[in-house]
C-alpha cells in the first residue's frame, strides 16, 4: 500500500462502480465533485469530521459515564431541562420579535407618538398582530423565569462547582444581559408604562457615584426622556443585544457540551 497521501481533490475514482451506485449516490456524488471544483468544500467537511472526533472527549466525564453505568435517570430530571426551555423562550422570543419588527417604529415624535400608534396599529389592525405582541411579551416573560429557576437548578445540584465555574460567571452575565433586554423591550412602547420605567432608570443610573450622569447620558441619551431614548433602547434592543447575547448563549451551551452535565450529588 502506497503511503503517500491522497489528493482529496481528485475525483478519478469517485465514480469508478457508477452501476453500483443508487440514484441518491449519484446525485450526492455529483453535488460534492461540482461543489469540490469550486469551493474545495471537501477540505472542510475534513475539518468538521476532526471537529466531531474532538468534540467527543468530553472533558471531565460524570460518575454514570465514566463508570458505564446503567442508571442515568438523572438525565431525565424535568429542572434539567430549564436551560434548554430558556434557549426555546429566546428563540421564539427572536422570530416573534423579528416580525414585529416589520411594523413597528422607533419614533417619539407626535402625540401620541408615531411609535405608540404603530403599536396600536398592531393591536387593533394587524392580522394576528395582537397574538405576535403577545407571544413576544410572553415568551420574553417565561424565559426571564425559566433563566431564574435554571440558576436555581443549578445552585441547588452544586454544578457550579470546579471545574463549572467560568459557566457559572457566563451566566451571571447572561441573566442580567436578559433583564437589560427585557428592559429595552419594555421602553419601546412609548406608553405610561414604558416613560415612567425610563424615568426610574434615569434617576437609578443617576444615582451612581461619579459615573452616573455619563452611564445616563450614553443609555438615555440625556437626563430627561426624549427621542434619543426612544432611539438608544431600540438599537440596543434589536441590533446590541441579540449579538451578544446569542453569541454567549453559544458560548455556554458549548461549554456544557465539552464538559458534560455535572451529576446531582
Ligand atoms: C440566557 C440564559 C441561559 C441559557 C439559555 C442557559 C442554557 C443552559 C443549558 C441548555 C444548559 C444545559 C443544562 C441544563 O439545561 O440545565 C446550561 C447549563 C449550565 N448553566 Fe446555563 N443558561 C442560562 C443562564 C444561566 C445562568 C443565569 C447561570 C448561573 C448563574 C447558568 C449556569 C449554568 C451552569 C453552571 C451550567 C452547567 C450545569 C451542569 O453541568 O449541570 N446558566 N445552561
Amino acid at each position: 500500500m502506497s503511503l503517500e497521501r491522497r489528493d482529496p481533490h481528485d475525483h478519478r475514482g469517485w465514480m469508478k462502480d457508477r452501476d453500483d451506485l443508487t440514484p441518491i449516490e449519484t446525485t450526492y456524488l455529483t453535488v460534492l465533485m461540482y461543489l469540490d471544483k469550486r469551493l474545495r468544500i471537501v477540505d472542510y467537511l475534513e475539518l468538521l469530521e476532526t471537529l466531531y472526533y474532538k468534540v467527543n472527549m468530553q472533558m471531565p466525564k460524570s460518575h454514570t459515564e465514566q463508570y458505564n453505568l446503567d442508571n442515568k435517570f438523572w438525565y431525565w430530571y424535568p429542572l434539567y431541562a430549564l436551560g434548554s426551555f430558556s434557549v426555546i423562550a429566546y428563540l421564539v422570543a427572536a422570530v416573534s420579535g423579528a416580525l414585529l419588527g416589520f411594523y413597528y417604529s422607533p419614533a417619539a415624535t407626535g402625540d401620541p407618538s408615531t411609535a405608540y400608534n404603530s403599536i396600536v396599529f398592531i393591536m387593533t389592525e394587524l392580522r394576528f398582530g395582537f397574538f405576535l405582541r403577545s407571544l413576544h411579551r410572553w415568551a420574553a416573560q417565561v424565559m426571564v423565569a425559566a433563566v431564574f429557576l435554571h440558576m436555581l437548578r443549578v445552585y441547588f445540584t452544586g454544578a457550579y462547582k470546579e471545574p463549572r465555574e467560568v459557566n457559572w460567571i457566563l451566566g451571571i452575565i447572561l441573566i442580567s444581559l436578559v433583564l437589560l433586554f427585557g428592559y429595552s423591550g419594555y421602553i419601546l412602547p412609548w406608553d405610561q408604562l414604558a416613560f415612567w420605567a425610563g424615568q426610574i432608570g434615569v434617576e437609578l443610573f443617576l444615582s451612581v457615584p461619579l459615573a452616573g450622569e455619563w452611564i445616563a447620558q450614553l443609555l438615555f441619551g440625556g437626563f430627561s426622556l426624549s427621542q434619543s431614548t426612544l432611539q438608544r433602547m431600540y438599537i440596543l434592543h434589536v441590533f446590541f443585544f441579540p449579538f451578544i447575547t446569542t453569541a454567549l448563549i453559544a458560548i455556554h451551551i458549548g461549554i456544557v457540551w465539552m464538559q458534560g452535565i455535572a451529576e446531582p450529588h
